[in-house]
């Protein structure tokens, strides 16, 4: 008996595994449909024939969305009132259309991250790893991404016309990220600012970051750079005070600030990059005692201080930087040993960030 206990539990477990992508594509449907926009604009938790109603949904469909909003029910998405009307929880809240300022809204990276291109290097990952590219001089451009779609995801991202808008929707999601993490740390980490005039934001996409820092700290000047082409296609219309773009190659140069942001930058590159980038940073601020620093915005993998589930989202986020960048994620050792590779005495983990950390590092 205990045997076939155990061979029911493994081929559960199996199960698990293999349907779990219907968590995430289910979740993407209620998106699409705009369920949790529909709940939040009725006032009040809405029963499922008045969602039927709000949908369009033929009422032989109407089962169908009830099984939809029964997984999603479970998976923490909607609650349910005892009368059976659905209402929205804190994630899904958190997937409503940004419609004014205190409406953080994270849907892009839903959509971005099960985009028909990012999806494509899953069906071949096996593929990819097993290729002979051991002779590819410029690893960048031999990404299970680039295998699948054919270029790489930099490629996507730059040019916009092509690109079907993934380049629109790659920095949408970056924004929405930014606009509550600046939030965050506007808010929670004033004294990482202290003393500061100016920041560069490298690799700073379409500002976002930077403009959460000048409005909270209007004595700060921000300068963004990124990518010429991103900086032509992205730079917002109208121009905000003290913040400037500068079009140009972080591992060429980085224009000189008191202090150099990196958020969501080094985890896209290996460490002979991340050094690279990280000495550019060095040379662009002062010293320690002229008040010199780089923060950087990423995950500190830590397998013991973190909850099962978490864990299991930063190694998820380290397997996707793989595919997309052949970049990954870190643990403290690692991060440690970029730091001293690049020239830097020390640094300060602050783990205040959710599923990522704020470290700030010294040069001398
Ligand atoms: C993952 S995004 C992060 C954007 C932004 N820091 C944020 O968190 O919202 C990476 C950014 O690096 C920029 N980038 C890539 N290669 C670069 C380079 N060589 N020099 C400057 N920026 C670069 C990309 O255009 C993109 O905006």
């Amino acid at each position: 008996m205990g045997e076939n206990i155990e061979l029911l539990q493994a081929q559960a477990h199996i199960w698990k595994y293999a349907f779990k992508y219907i968590n995430s594509m289910c979740l993407k449907c209620i998106v699409e449909l705009g369920i949790p926009d529909i709940i939040h604009n009725h006032g009040q938790p809405m029963s499922l024939s008045q969602l039927v109603e709000a949908l369009h949904i033929k009422p032989s469909k109407a089962q169908c969305l009830n099984r939809l909003m029964r997984l999603l029910l479970h998976s923490g998405f909607f609650a349910q009132t005892q009368s059976g009307f659905f209402s929205l929880t804190p994630p899904s809240k958190l997937l409503l259309t940004q419609n004014h300022k205190t409406i953080f809204d994270i849907k892009p990276v839903l959509i971005l991250t099960l985009s028909p291109l990012m999806m494509a290097p899953w069906q071949t990952m096996s593929n990819w790893l097993c290729s002979q590219d051991d002779d590819q001089q410029d690893h960048r451009y031999s990404t299970a991404f680039e295998m699948a779609n054919g270029k790489s995801i930099w490629d996507y991202v730059i040019q916009e016309e092509e690109s079907c808008g993934f380049g629109k929707l790659f920095h949408q999601t970056l924004v929405c990220d930014s606009q509550l993490i600046g939030k965050v740390v506007t808010s929670e980490c004033g004294e990482m600012f202290e003393g500061l005039t100016s920041l560069v934001d490298v690799g700073g996409g379409v500002g976002a970051m930077a403009k959460a820092i000048v409005e909270a700290f209007p004595h700060i000047t921000c300068i963004v750079l990124d990518l010429p082409q991103v900086v032509a296609n992205q730079k917002p219309q109208q121009p905000i005070q003290n913040l400037n773009f500068i079009g140009g190659d972080m591992f060429v140069k980085i224009p000189p600030a008191n202090a150099a942001l990196l958020k969501s930058i080094l985890h896209d590159w290996n460490d002979e990059e991340c050094i690279q980038i990280l000495k550019n940073c060095k040379d662009a601020i002062p010293s320690r005692a002229e008040g010199g620093k780089v923060i950087i915005i990423e995950m500190v993998l830590d397998e013991k201080e973190r909850d099962k589930e978490s864990i299991e989202t930063q190694l998820c986020c380290d397997v996707l930087m793989m595919t997309a960048f052949n970049g990954r994620e870190r643990n403290e050792k690692e991060w440690k040993s970029l730091f001293l590779a690049a020239g830097f005495s020390d640094y300060n983990i602050i783990p205040i960030l959710g599923l990522r950390s704020l470290i700030e590092v010294y040069p001398y």
